[in-house]
């Protein structure tokens, strides 16, 4: 089984507010990315809502047909509210702070692991999937399962970083820490700066890679391909390739 690719439409929503209208119609893009292929559609709403905002969240919840995950730090009431109103499938706990440009370190699960706790029985209990972003560290894993998380999310900026360097290396602590996660029953998902360059092999030597989420390299590339397109080569890449 391929891992299941969910297209990050943060992107699309940082475009339509540049102008302030209603293009690109961000709605009709995630329906077009559900009717191109793409098995979900994660949104990361931030409290500036400089691109996803939280209304985007309500509409996009009934329309949508496979995946929502929302993405966000649970320590902002506001983003809690949303997702527990909303009911996404999945949502993807990620520490960031106010501001930041993008997320650029996972959760230490040790030091808040009593907080990971609490926070992510609050959205089991509405029947919402955990995930919690991580990096690629063996503790991390370990600190995850005493969390109660349904999954992981590895961040995956250090391999894109480090994959035109040496590939070997740079999915080595990957493999390691899949192999934990696996070990211990955590689910395992993806995500930043995968690539259409990078995520074949990402995807060849994680085991048990359940999903990836992708957006600024995607969307960067359906400006070349168109968003058709670019959806099936992401999808290609998933799949073993027949040389590999
Ligand atoms: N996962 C998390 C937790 C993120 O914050 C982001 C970026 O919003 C992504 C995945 C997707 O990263 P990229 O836009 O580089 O594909």
């Amino acid at each position: 089984m391929s891992a299941k690719l969910s297209v990050n439409i943060n992107k699309i929503a940082t475009i339509r507010n540049s102008r302030g209208g209603n293009t690109p119609n961000l709605i009709k893009v995630a329906l077009d990315c559900e009717r191109f292929g793409a098995q979900g559609i994660t949104v990361h709403p931030r409290p500036d809502e400089r691109h996803i905002r939280y209304k985007d969240v309500q509409e996009l919840k009934p329309i949508l047909s496979t995946e929502f995950n929302i993405e966000g730090n649970p320590k902002e009431q506001k983003f809690l509210d949303l997702v527990l109103e909303n009911k996404p499938a999945q949502v993807t706990l990620v520490p960031d702070g106010l501001g930041q440009l993008t997320s650029d370190h996972g959760w230490d699960t040790i030091s808040h692991k009593d907080y990971l706790k609490e926070i992510i029985s609050v959205f089991k209990k509405a029947g919402i999937r955990t995930s919690i972003f991580v990096d690629a560290e063996v503790k991390m894993i370990e600190g995850a399962l005493a969390t109660g998380t349904d999954r992981i999310e590895l961040y995956t900026e250090s391999y894109a970083k480090n994959f035109f360097v040496n590939k070997e290396k740079a999915i080595a602590p990957f493999i390691i820490a899949a192999k934990k996660a696996n070990e211990l029953g955590l689910g395992i998902n993806a995500g930043h700066d995968l690539s259409l360059q990078n995520l074949n092999y990402f995807a060849k030597n994680v085991e048990g890679l359940l999903e990836v989420s992708i957006g600024h390299a995607l969307i960067s590339d359906s400006l070349y391909f168109g968003l058709e397109n670019t959806i099936q080569l992401y999808l290609r890449e998933l799949k073993p390739h027949p040389s590999a």
